[in-house]
């Protein structure tokens, strides 16, 4: 059996319930309906769906059931967004704005749903949540955001400065009907029903690629081949390149878990409007309380893990009187070009591929949104939201097809004797748990040292398109700065959407 982990080395308190699915022999080459990629919240959720309809689903992931964002995120439920109202009225219409609030109640009443008919302890807890401004600039928006939610027919009240609030403020928001959960837990609880209902799991198994024959999906996954009427990316954006890498930037988001001297926890749900913003919650974790605070988002592969973690510390110190911190922990999300998610059919690809991706800071909603969108899609059933989220409502940047063409055969090869004597000096010095770019004569090559001071050397030129990898010390990664793809310290792919894994270089040879 393997290790269940999360894509990066720091924990967040939710994988202790990562699920153990028992390996079974499945018989290889088989047909089902479905081929679903990624047991996160939108696979599960999906796979579920889809085989209560009666249709035969596998769900693979390249990791184990909850590894990526499900298992990093910060578990918050809303019913206003990181789009917020007056942009998506703006951007899209008045329309759209009320159908982005219908659904994202329908998302919070499934996993109510979910958990009432499976009985799955999920630690869900009903909360007021308080959006408010610190300063002029922000009270401007904020009424905006009140008159534009209002219009949305989303439950929000004007509630001036009687918020329980320990920093500052000028005015404040309560939304009603908000909501917090344990996501593994959730999702642990989804995965049973969907097994017992006669789906397949294949953990560690990775989608390698695809095509059309006689009519069906034909998809290399892991070792083995397998047949699927209908494909679905439930991976962020999906592996390899394809439009989403342009239409959706990758983020990393930082939470912590602060354990209060004075045990004095919010009950509700804050969320500030600073730029990167903060949102905080409390969640019960082993029988005790822990403040959650979650924010100092940066561009993957493009900020300092260090200083974004360092400087949501001082941000919870500055208004709580922090014990210690237990919990320290990030992942990643995508911020889609126009706010809002692509969510049906994949443009540019074969016949029934779908895929769900651009979830913003909202993923457990929009995750949620999209199985419910693409089971009924898959099944022929009408969906309100199917025009306004359509993954082709973006059109592609002339010359894309060129792009794909001449990036999908980056490849890299190097050779071992091109290091100078200073270069081997200057990793050498590379303190424990740290990384750094070499340049050489025949190209880029990352070079990391491990607690126990052992180096491991990898090609730099990232696999997806050929961008320089960077260290991110706090997961022990490396992170692309171009889509977003990570890959762990000996070149495994740990976040698509890059399909090969990094070349290694063998150390021992170079130093001799
Ligand atoms: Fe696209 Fe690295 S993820 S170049």
């Amino acid at each position: 059996m393997k290790m269940n982990t999360r894509d990066g080395k720091s924990v967040s308190p939710w994988e202790k319930a990562i699920p153990f699915v028992e390996e079974k022999e499945t018989e290889l080459p088989k047909k089902y309906h479905v081929l679903i990629v990624g047991a996160g919240i939108t696979g599960v959720t999906t796979a579920l769906m889809l085989q209560n309809q009666g249709l035969d689903c596998l769900l693979i992931d390249t990791n184990n059931v909850g590894a990526g964002t499900t298992g990093g995120t910060s578990a918050h439920l809303n019913t206003f967004l990181d789009a917020t109202y007056p942009e998506i009225e703006s951007d899209f219409s008045k329309e759209a704005a009320n159908l982005v609030a219908k659904a994202t109640k329908e998302a919070i009443s499934i996993i109510k749903n979910n958990i009432n008919e499976l009985n799955i302890d999920a630690d869900f807890e009903e909360k007021k949540a308080y959006l408010y401004a610190e300063d002029e600039k922000q009270q401007k928006q904020l009424l905006g955001i009140l008159d534009a939610s209002k219009r949305a027919d989303v439950s929000v009240h004007d509630v001036g400065k009687d918020a329980p609030l320990p920093m500052p403020f000028l005015k404040a928001l309560m939304f009603d009907g908000q909501a917090q959960f344990h996501p593994i837990k959730y999702i642990s609880g989804l995965l049973k029903e969907f097994l017992r209902k006669g789906g397949e799991v294949l953990e560690h198994t990775a989608f390698k690629s695809s095509k059309i024959e006689n009519d069906c999906h034909l998809i290399q996954i892991g070792d083995s081949e397998i047949f699927a009427d209908h494909l679905v990316f439930a991976t962020h954006v999906p592996p390899g390149i394809n439009w989403f890498n342009f239409s959706c930037a990758p983020y990393r988001s930082y939470v912590v878990g602060a354990k209060l001297k004075d045990n004095n926890y919010p009950d509700s749900l804050w969320y500030d409007m600073q730029e990167p913003y903060h949102y905080w919650r409390t969640h019960e974790i082993d029988g005790k309380q822990i403040l959650l605070v979650g924010g100092e988002d940066h561009k993957t592969g493009q900020g300092s893990p260090a200083e974004a973690l360092q400087n949501l510390k001082d941000y919870v110190s500055k208004y709580f009187e922090v014990d210690q911190f237990s919990f320290e922990w990030s992942s990643q999300y995508y911020i889609p070009v126009d706010g809002l998610p692509y969510i049906g059919k994949m443009p540019m690809a074969d016949e029934n591929t779908w895929v769900a991706t651009g979830f913003n800071g909202n993923g457990m909603i929009w995750g949620t949104v999209s199985a419910k969108m693409i089971s009924d899609l898959i099944t022929g059933q009408p969906n309100d939201y199917e025009d306004l989220l359509s993954p082709s409502r973006v059109k592609p940047i002339a010359g894309f097809k060129e792009f794909v063409t001449e990036n999908a055969n980056v490849a890299w090869h190097f050779v071992a004797d091109r290091f100078t004597a200073e270069q081997l000096k200057a990793v050498d010095a590379l303190a424990s748990n740290e990384g750094v770019v070499v340049d050489t004569d025949s190209g880029k090559i990352a070079v990391s040292k491990s607690a126990n001071g052992h180096i491991k050397a990898i090609s730099a030129v990232c696999t997806h398109a050929g961008c320089i990898v960077k260290f991110n010390k706090l997961e022990q990664s490396w992170d692309c700065p171009c889509h977003g793809g990570r890959y762990d310290v000996d070149g495994k792919v740990v976040t698509g959407p890059p399909l090969r894994n990094l070349e290694k270089v063998d150390w021992s040879e170079v130093k001799a």
